[in-house]
């Protein structure tokens, strides 16, 4: 980064003119330190009202960041193409900055904090020179129920503003739960491209420096240098992920990186189901299923993240604390997932998709490929194109950024503070071969055993090669903002609570939808088919479903799943549900792997699991 000179703070900042709807006295000196450090040119105070969403929009279609798609298309729809080396969370760049690096543990990157404090300073000195510095307050949760968070988010991208108005509870109401002397955690976002006098603008401003970083112990977040999602949407993954899992830590709940699903069986009997897949590998799409099977129903209660608390009644309650889907574009179609098209169509962001030459929308798995469209660089791209250069038009990460509330199959409990009972936990990989289609813990302490090992081929939603297997416990490598090994113990301390109270347990079952055959092709069907395994879940949980006992747990046999409306055949089950032992003995060397790299502060109940999985394999 180009070093920037100091010149004096502009006056009117010093006051901070805060609206005189902001009483906080705390978070006004705050505000007023940032800006002296960072020297915006204003400082704009976010109601989260429509008209300010409306101006920013406009703003930033004039500055060419968005683009207006055909109203009579996509209504009061936009899309953003972002800077071709900004288009995902960088993992390699997000910072757990403990005061102990144990406390971050081996899969964080951890940095003294203090060392790292004068590195920000240093980089966030004259940051948003030429540039707006907003104030958004939001909740994670409901507002003003006692399990919500709020945060404050400082950002100089109108970008960030937008999205987190659709993503959380975020405007001028966050200070009336504030009051005077509220917690707060404080965000500070910049893309860290500061404007030299008369410089002009470029569309997806970012820099080639960035920095994610969470102090967890003081509960901040400081991020720099990324425009794009989990990098700059605070509330997100840093906070309602990083920051939250270590508060649930310390007060007895978890975060978790889960959908919340309700399914309801043809009799009326209802259901919740807190899934853990690692990112683009299937949550927003199981949370929206509809069913192939006729008479159930799902319904919707988040897509991706899960605030899990034991109820009044002991039973652990699940709340989404977002209040938007920023979900994966491609292969998303009115097919695989006809609720998440029709929550699409109208007031939604779109960031990194193609745009089509009547002003729509295109990405790959959508529809037909049109004949033409701009890409998501702002290039010709014709299916031929695409044939002879292996360009995508819409980036791979590319995402759309929607208002929970759009979505047809929104669950009527979706903000209740209370949250809904949690009957079932399923992790699940992307995984091509090795793992089956689904397995059934014994227990508690093996569905912990099974959530940690995981392993999943690596996607477009972080930089990075894809493709690759690696260990994701419980779909929180990148998002647990402490030891790991500290986190399985969490989890097994929770359980084995809850179950000394009394309280029946969630199982805990493991899937795989996306094992493919030698050409490479999924041989499951997946999505609304995903129901045929969801609906022996449940009936597993009632007790009436059957399920065979192997090494490590219980599987359907072809005849414990439904089959009605589908043709798939006995060969085809048994290319997905096969267990190759040599395979598996290969996977069991990675757990230990994993195990090694955590040995300090492991569970030993872990390790026991695993010195009885292997005897039984060895068989
Ligand atoms: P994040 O938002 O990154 O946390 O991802 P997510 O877990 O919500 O993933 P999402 O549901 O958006 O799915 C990612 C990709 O996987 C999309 O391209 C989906 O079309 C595809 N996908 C989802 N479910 C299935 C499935 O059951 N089978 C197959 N073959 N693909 C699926
Ligand atoms: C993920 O990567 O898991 C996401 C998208 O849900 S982001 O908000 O960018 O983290
Ligand atoms: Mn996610």
């Amino acid at each position: 980064m180009n070093a920037v000179p100091k010149t004096p703070v502009p006056k009117q900042l010093s006051a901070v003119d805060a609206p005189d709807w902001v009483r906080h006295e705390r978070l006004k000196a705050w505000v007023a330190e940032v800006a002296a450090l960072a020297q915006p040119d204003r400082i704009e105070w976010c109601d989260g009202s429509q008209e300010e969403y409306d101006r920013l929009c406009e703003l930033m279609v004039q500055a060419g960041t968005l683009r207006r798609l055909n109203p009579a298309k996509r209504p009061n729809s936009y899309l953003a193409w972002s800077d071709p080396s900004d288009v995902a969370r960088v993992e390699d760049r997000t910072f757990i900055c403990s005061e102990r690096k144990e406390d971050a543990g081996p899969t964080n990157n951890w940095v003294d904090p203090a060392e790292m404090r004068s590195t920000l300073n240093g980089l966030f000195a004259g940051s948003m020179r030429g540039r707006t510095m907003y104030v958004i307050p939001f909740s994670m949760g409901p507002l003003g129920s006692p399990i919500a968070q709020i945060g404050v988010e400082l950002s100089d991208s109108p970008y960030v503003v937008a999205n987190m108005r659709i993503m959380t509870r975020m405007g001028r109401k966050v200070y009336d739960v504030l009051g005077a002397d509220g917690v707060f955690v404080p965000c500070v976002h910049t893309v860290g491209k500061p404007l030299a006098q008369g410089e002009a603008d470029v569309i997806w401003p970012c820099n080639d420096t960035k920095y994610i970083v969470h102090y967890p112990e003081t509960r901040e977040i400081w991020s720099f240098g990324s425009g794009y999602g989990g990098n700059a949407l605070l509330g997100k993954k840093c906070l309602a992920l990083r920051i939250a899992s270590k508060m649930g830590r310390d007060q007895g709940w978890l975060a978790e990186h889960m959908l919340i699903l309700g399914v309801t069986s043809p009799e009326g009997k209802k259901m919740h189901v807190g899934a853990a897949f690692p990112s683009a590998c299937g949550k927003t799409n199981f949370a929206m299923l509809i069913p192939s099977l006729p008479g159930w129903k799902v319904t919707t209660i988040g897509d991706d993240i899960a605030w899990i608390k034991p109820g009044p009644d002991g039973k652990l309650r699940a709340i989404n604390p977002e209040a938007g889907y920023f979900g994966v574009a491609p292969g998303t179609n009115e097919k695989t997932n006809f609720n998440c098209m029709a929550t699409l169509r109208e007031n939604v962001i779109f960031t990194n998709v193609a745009l089509t030459d009547d002003g729509d929308i295109w990405w790959e798995g959508m529809s037909e490929a049109p004949a033409h469209c701009i890409d998501w660089q702002g290039k010709d791209w014709t299916p031929e194109i695409g044939k002879t250069t292996g360009r995508k038009a819409a980036h791979p990460n590319a995402r759309f950024t929607v208002a929970a509330d759009q979505n047809p199959a929104i669950d009527a409990e979706w903000d209740n503070p209370a949250g809904v009972t949690i009957d079932a936990f399923v992790f699940g990989g992307r995984r091509s071969t090795t793992v089956p289609l689904v397995t059934e813990a014994r227990n508690w302490v093996e569905g912990v055993y099974m959530a940690a090992t995981m392993g999943s081929e690596t996607t477009a939603a972080a930089t990075g090669k894809q493709g690759v297997v690696r260990r994701d416990p419980f779909a929180m490598l990148p998002f647990c903002g402490y030891n790991m090994s500290d986190y399985f113990s969490h989890w097994l301390q929770l359980g084995a609570k809850l179950e000394a109270a009394g309280v029946r347990l969630p199982a805990i079952f493991c899937v795989n939808w996306f094992r493919t055959d030698e050409n490479g092709k999924f041989v499951w069907p997946g999505f609304g088919e995903n129901m045929r395994v969801l609906k022996w879940m449940l009936e597993r949980i009632d007790g009436k479903a059957q399920g065979v006992d192997h090494i490590f747990g219980v599987t359907p046999s072809y005849e414990d799943l439904s089959w009605e409306g589908l043709n798939f055949t006995r060969e085809q089950f048994d290319r997905i549900t096969a267990i190759d032992t040599q395979a598996w003995k290969e996977e069991l060397r990675l757990h230990d792997e994993l195990f090694d790299l955590l040995k300090q502060g492991l569970p030993n109940e872990l390790v026991e699991v695993k010195q009885r999985l292997s005897k039984r394999l060895q068989g």
